[in-house]
């Protein structure tokens, strides 16, 4: 790599342009997106887990409809977004023997568990709340193909944080055990989510890099307040209480958390606590399940190969 390459990349970067495929990259620059894009991927799927387990017991047939369409919304973004990987030269095969091995990460959110059916709401609010605030920041990626994708995803997720919004206003508004079922779910997701959006700037080891290059166009903090900012005036409105009793607005309006636990954090990334390796035992029981359709396509291709050949 010399230095003509990385000035004429860093100039296209300062000029607001998109980097394609094809076009010339600085080799930390692909490894930083194949990185955050595949745990990206990872996350959507990984993230089917805790809300599927409710399909079979939603209480009317219309959440059922609307919690399959969801779920089946997130391995659809999880397609895409390992497609977009892909463009950078990473293989479907490394990225998923990377999730099944504890090798790669998703994202710290899924490791909680879904106790009650006010979670499906409540995760709708809070989790796709705040990654909507992360992927509206992705859509100005300078990398074009997760740019793209995440104006596809955002989309889509707006409808899975409004289909959740409704139902916890419903069931705040509800009977007693439906407010203290929304209550009990926002206490348990509350702190998750505000760390679902990454370390402090300070502990951010990515971010420097990711920001020059205008893979992150907001720092995870920025981010964050963002979700604060939008969230805890309409929880509040709705008269439930956040579990931060440091929570207060500054002169600005800013909405500001008391100390995060980054040590619950952390051990819910490394698998100490939480359901690391729950999710990932799920996730390679249904690798092992899928062998045979994927034997069954190869021999498939092989023999129209074949065919083709003679
Ligand atoms: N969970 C697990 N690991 C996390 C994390 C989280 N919430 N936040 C940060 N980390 C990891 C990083 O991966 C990095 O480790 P690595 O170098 O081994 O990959 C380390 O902590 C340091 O954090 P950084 O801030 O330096 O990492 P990033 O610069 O990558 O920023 C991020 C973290 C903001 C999550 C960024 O990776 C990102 O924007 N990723 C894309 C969006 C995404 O993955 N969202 C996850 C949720 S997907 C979802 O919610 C689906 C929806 O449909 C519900």
């Amino acid at each position: 790599e010399t230095a003509e390459q990385h000035a004429a990349f860093e100039a296209r970067i300062a000029g607001g342009e998109k980097i394609e495929p094809g076009d010339w990259m600085p080799a930390e620059y692909r490894r930083q997106l194949i990185r955050m894009i595949s745990q990206h991927a990872h996350s959507e799927v990984v993230g089917m887990l805790p809300e599927g387990e409710w399909i079979s017991r939603a209480p009317s047939l219309r959440r059922k409809l609307i919690l399959m369409a969801k779920v089946q919304d997130e391995a659809g973004h999880g397609q895409y977004l390992y497609h977009a990987a892909e463009t950078l030269g990473a293989t479907r095969e490394e990225m998923v023997d990377a999730l099944l091995s504890g090798k790669a990460k998703y994202s710290s959110i899924f490791n909680y568990p879904t106790q009650s059916w006010a979670d499906v709401g409540m995760i709708g609010w809070l989790v796709d709340g705040a990654a909507i605030k992360n992927q509206t920041m992705l859509a100005g990626c300078s990398y074009g193909p997760y740019s793209r994708a995440m104006v596809r995803i955002c989309s889509e997720e707006t409808f899975h944080h409004k289909q959740g919004k409704e139902m916890i206003v419903q069931y705040a508004a509800g009977t007693p055990e439906q407010r203290a079922l929304a209550q009990d779910a926002l206490t348990r997701w509350w702190w998750p989510s505000v760390m679902m959006l990454g370390p402090h700037d300070k502990d951010s080891t990515n971010s420097g890099v990711m920001s020059n290059w205008g893979i992150k166009t907001k720092s995870n903090d920025q981010v964050r307040q963002e979700y604060l900012n939008e969230h805890v005036p309409e929880l509040l409105e709705l008269g439930l209480t956040l579990p931060d009793a440091d929570l207060h607005q500054d002169a600005d309006g800013n909405w500001i958390h008391g100390p995060i636990n980054w040590d619950e954090f952390w051990d819910v990334v490394k698998g100490k606590t939480g359901l690391n390796k729950e999710r990932l035992a799920t996730r390679n029981a249904a690798h092992d399940d899928g062998a045979w359709v994927r034997e069954a396509m190869l021999a498939y291709g092989n023999r129209l190969r074949a065919q083709a050949a003679d």
